[in-house]
């Protein structure tokens, strides 16, 4: 499958149409942003890791029953993908506090929580996505209820496949965000799963590995980025 037109460029993947009406080509970029694109860098090889590693676990998602706009990879960076229509919700899921969670309700980072949490946010980047639950989606008609039924069972097994999966790289599953699409009327999982999305820290050490050591300078960056590609083993 060929590329054809640039249909979209985001913060970190491009988008292409194909010869098939219902499939794209995505091409994920080493550049990154944080805080709605003010802060922006590049992170060499994280476009290559983000789309092995998405692809790699959507494999794994699918094996478990839960459908993704995955169709093949192409190569290193690029992926066809099934064409969605992306509901705009963020879907976050927490096992650990961290991040605007620890902030908002004032705890540190790294407390386990007494059973995993989700939240949406609209996406909307004018409006830094604001923090919303089902009833406001409802009401602004973003999705319906059996769409936000499958979006929560789904978000809830997506948990469950890579926390197991992660603890068994020695890697802890702090929290993620995913997003999903409709598809011939179905929900199914979209976009990328990857340690831009995620917080992954290392079981034993607490060590960071993901997309924060960029939006804190923490440094290491492209390391971090490395150290859980090596553990995933698809070399
Ligand atoms: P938060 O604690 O900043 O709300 O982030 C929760 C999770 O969502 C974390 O794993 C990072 C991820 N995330 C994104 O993928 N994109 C974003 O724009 C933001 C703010 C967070
Ligand atoms: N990618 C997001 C942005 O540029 C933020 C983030 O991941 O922190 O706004």
């Amino acid at each position: 499958m060929e590329k054809k037109e640039l249909l979209y460029e985001g913060k970190a993947k491009k988008v292409y149409a194909t010869e098939d009406p219902d499939k794209l080509i995505v091409s994920y970029k080493d550049d990154a942003t944080a805080f709605d694109g003010q802060k922006k860098g590049t992170i060499v090889g994280k476009g290559a890791i983000n789309n092995r590693m998405t692809n790699h676990v959507f494999k794994l998602f699918e094996a478990e029953g839960i459908p993704t706009h995955f169709v093949e990879e192409l190569s290193d960076r690029e992926t066809v993908v099934k064409k969605v229509e992306i509901v705009p919700l963020e879907v976050i899921i927490r096992n650990f506090s961290a991040g605007s969670f620890a902030k908002k309700l004032g705890m540190e980072e790294g407390i386990k929580l007494l059973c995993p949490t989700l939240e949406f946010s609209y996406k909307n980047d004018d409006l830094h996505d604001p923090f919303i639950n089902d009833y406001y989606a409802l009401a602004l008609g973003l999705a319906t209820q059996e769409e936000i039924d499958d979006i929560t069972r789904y978000a809830f097994k997506v948990n469950e496949v890579m926390k197991k999966y992660f603890a068994g790289l020695g890697i802890e599953l702090i929290d993620f965000k995913i997003e999903f699409g409709r598809y011939h009327g179905q929900i199914i999982l979209a976009d990328e799963v990857s340690p831009d999305t995620c917080r992954l820290w290392d079981m034993e050490t607490r060590e960071k590995l993901d997309k924060d050591r960029f939006r804190r300078d923490l440094g290491n960056v492209e390391d971090a980025y490395q150290e859980v590609f090596r553990r995933l083993g698809i070399q």
